[in-house]
């Protein structure tokens, strides 16, 4: 059968500053859902890191469905105004414009979705980040699915041995290209290796692989909202959906990649790198310096487009390690302060707020001899 896993997530209010999405707002999120369940909705689970709310809805809708998204926005809004009688910090965030007309994108949410003809078992990974932008899953997604030192079914499985098709987004020129691994690895990696300009839409299998060729094996949400605001409103937080198994890197080769805790661009005032921490559910939400940057994964299986799940993937002491040199990493880029390369570059910096500090200075410049 056909069905669509649509992730959409929206930071909504946060309970002290921008720390965590307080019980309430999920179960209100819960309720709105609850009313569509076994109509447009198969099944759906609520759940947040940091200060994002994340809804992960199962459909027959097909991808970009106007009532599939009017379903998050009606969640969404019921939510802020929750945020709002309560006081909490920045309710309605995301939400940045009053009016939907059919598609949350746009409109402040992030959005990762696929249609699949569900396997007879599909696993399904999904991950969510706070305080960091989409490019910070370029690392990991290469890792997954094209680097044999991380996912040893691209050398030892048949299924796998020929690569993968990565879509690969220019966030800033609003363009795309498709590229094959392995033989268009250094390409890909020329462009994803700069996470703030290029990030990865969508994987795909190549022909003659047991799933389609143009059915994805992964996406990511890619929303900026800094544009999509005009102004600094926060990180995007992503979230993205990883299928696994028979002919797909294992459910372990795509958790692999976390025990690195590569370094993000977000961290505190979405101006600083950070290493992304792994970590269970129940410390999905950043302190120190607002931060580190977190990442949680929950892991399903689909069946009939029931989720059964989730479990908790990054609650595991196998990741204690991860966390610890994130910790180090941590100590480690706070000691710069505010000079690069913890700072984000001056040129990142122009999509926060501080150009405003800069326009006073404007006027003291003196041209030089
Ligand atoms: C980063 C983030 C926080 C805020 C910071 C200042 O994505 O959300 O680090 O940028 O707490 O927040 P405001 O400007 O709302 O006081
Ligand atoms: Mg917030
Ligand atoms: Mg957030």
């Amino acid at each position: 059968m056909k069905v669509t896993l649509s992730v959409i997530k929206a930071d909504v209010g946060g309970l002290v500053g921008h720390h965590v999405v307080p019980e309430e707002l999920e179960e209100i999120a819960w309720d709105v859902l609850e009313e569509y369940r076994g109509e447009l909705l198969i099944d759906f689970d609520v759940s947040h890191v940091g200060d994002d709310l994340i809804l992960i809805m199962t459909h027959e809708e097909g991808v970009d469905s106007p009532d599939i998204h009017g379903i998050a926005w009606e969640a969404f809004q019921e939510a802020a105004a929750l945020a709002r009688e309560m006081g909490l910090y920045g309710a309605g965030q995301d939400l940045l414009k009053d009016a939907f007309s059919g598609n949350v994108r746009g409109l402040g949410p992030g959005v990762a979705e696929m249609e699949i003809e569900e396997r007879p078992s599909e696993p399904v990974v999904i991950f969510a980040a706070d305080k960091t932008e989409a490019g910070a899953w370029n690392l990991p997604l290469f890792k997954i699915f094209a680097d044999p030192f991380n996912t040893a079914g691209l050398i030892i499985d048949p299924k796998l041995h020929s690569g993968f098709r990565f879509e690969v987004w220019d966030l800033i020129e609003h363009r795309r290209v498709f590229m094959s691994t392995p033989e268009e690895m250094y390409d890909l990696l020329a462009l994803i290796g700069s996470p703030g300009r290029f990030a990865i839409k969508r994987v795909f299998p190549k022909p003659g692989h047991v799933i389609p060729e143009d059915e994805p094996v992964a996406v990511a949400s890619t929303e900026r909202l800094y544009e999509e605001a005009g102004r600094y409103v926060g990180k995007d937080d992503p979230v993205m959906i990883v299928r696994a198994q028979h002919g797909l890197p294992a459910v372990g080769e795509v958790l692999e990649p976390f025990a690195f805790p590569h370094l993000v661009a977000g961290w505190m005032r979405g101006s600083h790198w950070g290493p992304l921490m792994p970590v269970g559910v129940k410390d999905a939400k950043p302190t120190r310096f607002d931060g580190p940057p977190r990442v949680i994964a929950l892991g399903y299986q689909l069946k009939g487009g029931h989720l059964i799940g989730p479990e908790d993937m990054f609650d595991d002491p196998a990741f204690d390690r991860a966390r610890a040199m994130a910790n180090e990493i941590a100590d480690y880029m706070r000691r710069h302060g505010p000079f690069e390369p913890h700072r984000v570059s001056f040129h990142d910096l122009e999509y926060t707020t501080m150009p405003e500090v800069l326009k006073k200075l404007e006027g003291r410049f003196e041209p030089l001899q």
